[in-house]
């Protein structure tokens, strides 16, 4: 069977097991806890929690996943193994609060020799050592004596949450490959690979480590499609599977090499790393210097050094790309319709990368001889880091096979040192973008985010220091005459995109800020910039639009809350970003589940009339004639802009909105909770994701 064949098998099996069948959710979770989602059942855990509705009591999917950073991570391994990916596929089934275990099991079972036709002897199953109730189901339904094991049969997504006690079925690979039964010291060694996991969540876990049982008990599974391919299709590596041998004929077309013993963990980590760049990407990932951003950006780095060890330079995975997206995209239709954007961001990243590789390499070169001790000293690894992007786990996957290993703590010492110099060098930037005395940049066309001009480059912040120019891959901050960004203000977050020259992109903006009027760019160059360059500011249009529908579902849900709740409920300040919500208003108490309940749903009412969105300008005068609610402590000028979603709300905003209120699509509160006394804190999430 191929990938194809097994996601409908899956599905078709469940579908008729009275599952409703959904697609992925995206790879950025709705999830402060997790940097990604690292299991299908990531999208769920607020109903696992039992904190929200199910929209079904039985769910099937196949769900995108990345374990590249955090609790659940297997960067470090891929390569070096048929098994790990830092992307995977993974196939689920969820019983919210319907079926429990006996039912699980048998479905499990079934779908697994049945309909996949596995022989029944080599599945080995264990449960936990404290669930007597799953070893016996197993017993009864299959005739077999499950291994118990304590910490691997326990299964959570993050430190707290919804948790519970698992059972695993594995595949016995064959008895001519190294490796032991689970729960052995050589578990690992490739005879047996964990082609299944059922979680029966039964307990919501808090930051003290205390479990308390759900409401409802609920299951949640987990079988990785890679391994399941390898099992079906008889292979004792998933990158010999059909998906990965298409990719990896890609790579030799690309680079000309064909796949040895020798070079094998290159063709592994090429293709493994193009899946996790390419879809996160696609999912609105950019690559940055933090958090997920930072975490795409090392993955495609990686990924260009194994370029480099078979002998390519420059652009690799925006070219292979294309591939990714004939494998793949039938399944995952967002693939194709974000492919331009991709290429384009990955291509970026590349550029900028490509010199850096190298001249990084021949400095690496040239410490290595100096080294006697196995260890590369902590502050060339350092200078990599700094001088070159070199991320530290890139140095040590480079020194790996030269059993070098490199001094970590003189590294983060350096790096600390580094932090201290630039923290007392700038004090954040707005005191130095202060002293520059700069006129307010003219963003007027910020409303209007398609119209074409001309800027022109006043400054250039630059590691503490106003430059006249400077070069790729440098992180700057540049303020220009005249730009269509929204710069951070009245609680919505600014813009990010590009700004070019001559049509080519110059710098990925990661944020527009604000000082005072000064709208501030800040962000990482591809080329060199200068002071007084004309260049063109481009706002990433389908972050910009997630922002406006966050922004007009804000206005809504304070009317939504001054009619549930009462009249003189003010917000008392807001978080708006691309599809989130985080507002602050003055209620004395918790909200009842009733009255968020209704706070949501006329939310979604006001979404689904699909009213008009009205953007003017007037006097203020003219506005509070007009009734429109205006904010707590904020100053106004003369001229004022006026928001009104159909007859529901009216507000004096200057952020951007939706001009109708069904682009918002959909809105679901995630959370309310107390921040100060009389102040509760509401955080909602709107349109796809909230979907
Ligand atoms: N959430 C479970 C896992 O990822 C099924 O293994």
């Amino acid at each position: 069977m191929t990938y194809d064949d097994i996601r409908k098998a899956f599905l078709g099996y469940f579908e008729s097991h009275g599952h409703k069948i959904v697609p992925s959710a995206s790879l950025i979770p709705n999830d402060p806890t997790l940097l990604f989602t690292v299991a299908g059942m990531v999208p769920w855990k607020g109903i696992l929690q039992g904190v929200e509705p199910a929209f079904a009591p039985r769910v099937a999917d196949v769900q995108k996943c990345i374990r590249a950073g955090g609790k659940h991570n297997d960067l470090e391994d891929v390569g070096f193994d048929g098994r790990h990916h830092t992307f995977f596929e993974m196939l689920g089934n969820w019983s919210f609060g319907d079926y429990f275990k006996e039912e699980a099991i048998t479905m499990s079972w079934e779908l697994l020799t049945k309909v996949f036709g596995l022989d029944p002897n080599r599945i080995v199953v264990t449960t936990h050592i404290s669930d007597d109730e799953a070893t016996e189901i197993w017993k009864k339904i299959t005739g077999k004596e499950a291994i118990r094991l304590d910490k691997d049969n326990w299964w959570s997504a993050g430190d707290t949450g919804p948790c519970g006690p698992c059972t695993e079925m594995h595949y016995d690979m064959g008895a001519d490959l190294p490796g032991g039964l689970p729960g052995t010291p050589d578990e690992d060694g490739g005879r047996y690979v964990e082609i299944w996991n059922d979680v029966f969540m039964q307990y919501d876990r808090d930051a003290n480590g205390n479990l308390t049982p759900l409401p409802k008990q609920n299951v949640d599974t987990g079988a990785g499609l890679e391994r399941v391919a390898a099992v079906l299709q008889d292979k004792t590596d998933n990158y010999d599977t059909d998906l990965f041998v298409a990719l990896k004929h890609a790579v030799s077309d690309l680079t000309g090499v064909t796949e040895t013993k020798e070079n094998v963990t290159s063709f592994k980590v090429i293709t493994d790393h193009l899946r996790s760049v390419g879809f996160a990407i696609a999912d609105g990932v950019i690559p940055s210097n933090t958090d997920r951003g930072y975490v795409i950006r090392r993955i495609l780095r990686r990924a260009m050094r194994h370029g480099q060890l078979l002998g390519h330079r420059g652009a690799l995975l925006s070219k292979l790309y294309p591939a990714l997206v004939e494998q793949m995209g039938a399944a995952y239709p967002e693939l194709a319709a974000n492919e331009k954007r991709v290429v384009e961001i990955i291509e970026n990243e590349e550029n900028s990368f490509a010199d850096m590789l190298q001249n990084g390499m021949k400095l690496l070169d040239n410490e290595l001889p100096k080294i006697n001790n196995g260890v590369l000293p902590g502050d060339v690894a350092f200078k990599l880091f700094d001088t070159y992007g070199f991320p530290l786990d890139l140095t040590q996957m480079i020194l790996r096979d030269k059993n070098i290993s490199v001094d970590v703590a003189g590294f983060e010492k350096a790096m600390t040192e580094q932090k201290e110099r630039s923290r007392a060098d700038t004090k954040g930037t707005r005191t130095l973008w202060e002293s520059q005395n700069l006129s307010a940049t003219d963003d007027s066309s910020k409303y209007a985010p398609d119209a074409t001009m001309q800027s022109k480059v006043l400054a250039i912040l630059r590691n503490g220091e106003f430059v006249k120019s400077a070069g790729e891959g440098d992180d700057v901050e540049i303020a220009l005459d005249k730009t269509n960004f929204y710069g951070t203000q009245g609680g919505q977050v600014g813009d990010m995109g590009t700004i070019l020259r001559d049509g080519a992109t110059v710098m990925n903006v990661a944020e527009a800020a604000r000082v005072d009027g000064v709208v501030v760019h800040k962000g990482t160059l591809v080329a060199d910039v200068s002071v007084d360059d004309i260049v063109t500011t481009q706002i990433n249009e389908p972050t910009r639009q997630q922002t406006a529908r966050a922004h007009t579902a804000t206005h809504l849900l304070q009317a939504a809350l001054q009619q549930v709740l009462n009249e003189d409920v003010e917000q008392r300040g807001s978080k708006v970003s691309p599809d989130s919500v985080r507002f602050d208003f003055s209620f004395g108490r918790a909200m009842t589940d009733d009255e968020k309940k209704a706070v949501e749903e006329l939310v979604n009412k006001w979404i689904d009339a699909d009213m008009p969105v009205k953007h003017e300008e007037m006097s203020l005068e003219e506005a509070k004639a007009k009734g429109a609610m205006a904010l707590f402590s904020e100053k106004y000028g003369d001229t004022v802009k006026v928001i009104t979603a159909g007859d529901v709300s009216c507000e004096l905003c200057g952020g951007t909105h939706v001009y109708h209120t069904g682009e918002i699509i959909r809105a679901k509160i995630n959370k309310e909770k107390s921040i100060s006394s009389g102040i509760r804190r509401i955080t909602m999430s709107v349109g796809t994701m909230a979907e």
